[in-house]
């Protein structure tokens, strides 16, 4: 059934962490507004409470008071979120101090040698369980800018470098093989520290003081992917998705539903706090299935699972490569999304670093297994939505990772 309404999705969870984080090394008292409200932030605010800095709710916003940062006298949980967990080190790299970090299941399965390693080569030390994974203790301080040609695109990664580049002696490059979200750059640029910049690469020079902001927080792409594949799948639909960040490090989603013959509306578009934010108007059309890989992945990867869900409607054939990383996600979304898929009757074949879906076959009822991801399970439920097959999920609490009130959401879009 088409669906109509106006949508406003959730604050987004990446520049939610990092507001709360640069906030904390800024100079002075930081405003962050319409701040996410979820799991994955309240892991950051937690981990940041442990560290020492004071994080005032007053009404709607949040005071986050600079500089407090020290050695903590208990581990920091960073739960679910490996966003939380690799921007931390960063931080407590450049800290003089002992620190011990951990998280939950899905988190303690997650590689961190990609940031363990080049905080070494600046001079922090650590001690991880073996493989390089949490819990881990860090010893920071004395820290030294390192150039770091990264295997594979990560914004986390990127990021923790930069961090811990604010606080070494001389300059941290990080240079990636394809662009991956740029908010840490960005975010760094509004609260005042100089960052040179190429499309591949980034340039920190060490010693630079942040200072405290009021930043405002725009709705998440990667939230507001799941209404609005919802209704480019189903013609005759059409919703507005208000005020949500269209960095295109971000978007790249919106490109790809667009090559598969869907029409989506820019309005309203202006820069916020150092990002471009607007609104979608979405309008419903018959998809085709069509190819994306290369340098691309990065600036979708976490719309993957929702993008196979538009792959299953459409017709013709999708095929999805060079995004090996989704492994190594809250879950490996390859093979959660090939056994949820193929548990519906839908035509999938795994690959080592993506699937190929084949559109458009016979569906039907059957449950899901979520493995606890809110990606994987916000995906099967627009699936059910969009193609009117029920389908049930074993875990529909972990939406609340990124998008508390998701069925609440798509609830008023039906
Ligand atoms: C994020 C970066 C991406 C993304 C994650 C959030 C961030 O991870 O998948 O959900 O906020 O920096 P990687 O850096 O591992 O690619």
């Amino acid at each position: 059934m088409a669906i109509h309404g106006e949508i406003t999705p959730p604050p987004d969870k990446s520049i939610s962490h990092r507001a709360f984080m640069l906030g904390a090394l800024a100079n002075g008292t930081t405003i962050v507004r319409n701040s996410l409200n979820s799991e994955d932030i309240k892991s950051t605010r937690s981990a940041l409470t442990a560290l020492g800095v004071d994080i005032q709710k007053d009404g709607d916003i949040y005071r986050v008071l600079g500089l407090q940062i020290k050695e903590p006298i208990q581990v920091i949980d960073a739960g679910n979120s490996g966003t939380t967990a690799r921007l931390i080190c960063g931080i407590l790299a450049g800290l003089d101090g002992i620190i011990t970090l951990t998280g939950d299941s899905s988190l303690v399965q997650r590689p961190m040698a990609r940031v363990i390693k080049p905080l070494e080569l600046m001079g922090a030390r650590f001690m991880a369980r073996k493989g390089g994974y949490l819990p881990l203790s860090i010893k920071g301080g004395n820290l030294r800018g390192i150039f770091h040609p990264m295997e594979i695109s990560s914004a986390q990664v990127k990021s923790a470098l930069l961090l811990a580049g604010l606080k070494a002696d001389g300059q941290t490059t990080v240079n990636e093989p394809s662009a991956s979200r740029d908010h840490t750059e960005r975010m760094l640029g509004y609260f005042g520290a100089t960052l040179s910049l190429s499309q591949k690469s980034v340039t920190i020079k060490g010693g630079q003081k942040l200072e405290a902001r009021d930043i405002i927080v725009p709705g998440d792409p990667s939230s507001a992917a799941f209404p609005i594949v919802w209704a480019a799948v189903v013609p005759g639909s059409e919703i507005i998705v208000r005020d949500v960040c269209l960095n295109k490090t971000r978007t790249g989603f919106l490109a790809i539903l667009e090559r598969m013959g869907a029409h989506i509306e820019r309005a309203n578009v202006q820069d916020r706090c150092g990002e471009p934010v607007g609104d979608l108007i979405v309008h419903g059309s018959e998809l085709q299935g069509t190819t994306i890989s290369g340098d691309e992945i990065p600036s979708l990867i976490d719309e993957i699972p929702i993008l196979v869900v538009a792959a299953a409607l459409a017709s013709g054939t999708t095929v999805i490569t060079d995004a090996k990383e989704l492994r190594v996600k809250e879950t490996d979304r390859i093979t959660a999304l090939v056994q949820g898929l193929s548990r519906l009757g839908a035509q999938v074949e795994e690959l080592d670093d993506g699937l190929i879906i084949k559109g458009q076959a016979q569906l039907s009822t059957g449950n899901i297994s979520t493995f606890s991801d809110h990606r994987i399970a916000m995906s099967f439920f627009i699936l059910s939505m969009a193609s009117g097959i029920d389908i049930h999920l074993d875990n529909s609490k972990c939406v609340n990772i990124s998008y508390p009130t998701f069925f609440m959401d798509m609830e008023r879009l039906k």
